[in-house]
This record gives structure tokens, sequence and C-alpha cells, in this order.
């Protein structure tokens, strides 16, 4: 799947995840400064959506267990999560927010 345009970038704020689903992919998208960044929304621990977790600066902390994620990198940096989720390539123009999920 080529680039989706998912959202307004005005309506990612800072510090408040969106879940924006593109084709059959949930994604959980985080603004950090100017820029956007997306992974899977599904936690790599269990079943929960991490557009619902806390985000603080570049880390998303898991509301189920705790587990947290660098938003950068997909990579888990704390306990019960240790796999990474997927991080997405994300593209701005003007004000519309794009994401590619691959093959979905
Ligand atoms: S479901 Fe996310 S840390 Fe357990």
């Amino acid at each position: 799947m080529p680039f989706v345009r998912v959202i307004n970038l005005n309506d990612v704020v800072e510090g408040r995840p969106v879940l924006a689903v593109v084709g059959e992919t949930d994604v959980a998208l985080f603004r950090i400064g100017n820029d956007v960044f997306a992974i899977d929304d599904l936690c790599s621990h269990a079943q929960a959506s991490l557009s619902e977790g806390e985000q603080h600066g570049h880390v998303i902390e898991c509301p189920r267990h705790g587990g947290r994620f660098d938003i950068r990198t997909g990579k888990a940096k704390h306990f019960p999560a240790f796999s990474p989720v997927r991080t997405f390539p994300v593209k701005i123009e003007g004000d519309s927010v794009f994401v590619d999920v691959g093959d979905d």
C-alpha cells in the first residue's frame, strides 16, 4: 500500500496520541515537535491499544501493563514489553499526514 492520507497535521497534538485505521492496520500516531511518528497500535505484549497510553516525550506507555516503547524506533524500553512494535513511514505535505503501512 502506498502512502495514504490519514489525518490533518493540526489534529495530531503532542502528548495526545491518535488512532488511525489504514487499510486493515490500526496505527498509533504521535506528534513530537513538528514531526509525526506512526507505530502499530497493538502492543506487542498483549491486547492493548497504544494510542490509549500516556505519551512521555518520545516514549509511549502501554495503558494495560505499563510496558514502554520508543515512538521513533518501535523498540521496547520497559518490562513487560520486550518485543518491538512496527514503525511506519510518515510523510507530511502541507496540513496533511500520510502513512505507508506496507503490504496491508
Ligand atoms: S499489553 Fe502492553 S504491556 Fe501488556
